[in-house]
């Protein structure tokens, strides 16, 4: 993999992947439960095994490990059951000042405990913060919510990123922001609709979308794998990619037939259990090798483009 120019392949031929998504911060779930319910997903009478999650989520760790990713672990706040979907803590961007990141600011008040702790993990590990908000006042911004795409910064927003947000990233990183608006109530973060694997295909359902938007992100992705909205809902979209070995929880039998046809191996990992707080494999991980100059194309000023 080359450090500075991304490779393209054509549909229909395989590449290595994608640059990133070979280091990632998790936190261990010693305090995972659900004591509110933020999406469509959570309910009280339905609470987690906590045993059973930390063997889940040990396992994701381990297969993380033998596809050749680093895995940095985080404690969870005793206060903060959510803290689990590390994802959400935050947007990792290394430029050419060095590691940088984006400190989440949650729509969900129960959430922004969460904040704290993650701004003392970043620093720890030599993040340099910016934040689009705090508690409560500013723009909200969910990391889940955002993927390098094309050299561009993907971003859903609407029910947990605002699209204020969107200004403040492209300027405070001098990259390009694409916003593509979502309404799904049951796929309220982007990781939840969309996945991109290489550098032209990605798992995308429109369905989470408004026409414009989900027209937009069609077109941005040369090689779509479209999902049904029923397809998404088995949390498939909410993978991650190490090489071309696709780190799933869920994989309907089409969507199977077509990453295999691409040359991906689906390999499943089963984190039922957080499926009950509403996330899933990709929301377990936060990628911290993103690199602007390789995966964000660098855009003086920024720029931000709605859909
Ligand atoms: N209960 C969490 C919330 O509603 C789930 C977060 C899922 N994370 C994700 N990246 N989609 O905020």
């Amino acid at each position: 993999m080359t450090e500075s120019t991304p490779t393209t392949r054509e549909p229909g031929t395989t590449s290595d992947g994608l640059a990133w998504g070979r280091r990632y911060a998790m936190v261990r779930p010693e305090h995972f439960r659900v004591d509110y319910a933020i999406n469509p997903y959570m309910d009280l009478a339905s609470q987690p095994d906590r045993r059973l999650a930390m063997v889940q989520w040990q396992r994701l760790v381990g297969r993380l490990l033998e596809l050749g990713a680093d895995v940095q672990v985080i404690e969870q706040r005793a206060d903060a059951p959510d803290m689990v979907y590390a994802m959400n803590l935050g947007l990792a961007l290394t430029d050419e000042t060095g590691p940088r990141v984006a400190l989440s600011h949650m729509r969900h008040r129960e959430r922004r405990v969460e904040s704290a702790t993650a701004a003392t993990w970043f620093a720890g590990a030599g993040f340099a913060p910016t934040v689009t908000g705090e508690d409560g006042v500013g723009a909200f911004l969910e990391a889940g919510d955002a993927f390098p795409v094309a050299g561009a910064l993907v971003v859903g927003y609407g029910p947990r990123t605002e699209e204020q947000a969107l200004k403040q990233l492209a300027t405070d990183f001098d990259i390009e922001v694409r916003g593509f608006r979502i309404t799904h109530p049951g796929m309220y973060h982007l990781d939840l609709a969309f996945c991109p694997l290489d550098e032209v295909t990605a798992l995308v359902c429109p369905a989470a979308f408004d026409e414009s938007s989900a027209a937009a992100l069609l077109s941005l992705v040369p090689d779509a794998i479209v999902l049904s909205e029923d397809e998404a809902l088995t949390f498939c979209a909410n993978s991650v990619v190490v090489g071309r070995t696709v780190v799933m929880p869920a994989c309907p039998g089409r969507v199977r037939r077509e990453l295999e046809g691409r040359g991906f191996a689906v390999d499943l990992v089963d984190v039922s259990e957080f499926h009950k707080a509403g996330g899933s494999v990709r929301c377990l991980t936060n990628p911290l090798d993103i690199l602007v100059g390789r995966d964000l194309e660098p855009v003086p000023g920024g720029g931000v483009l709605l859909a």
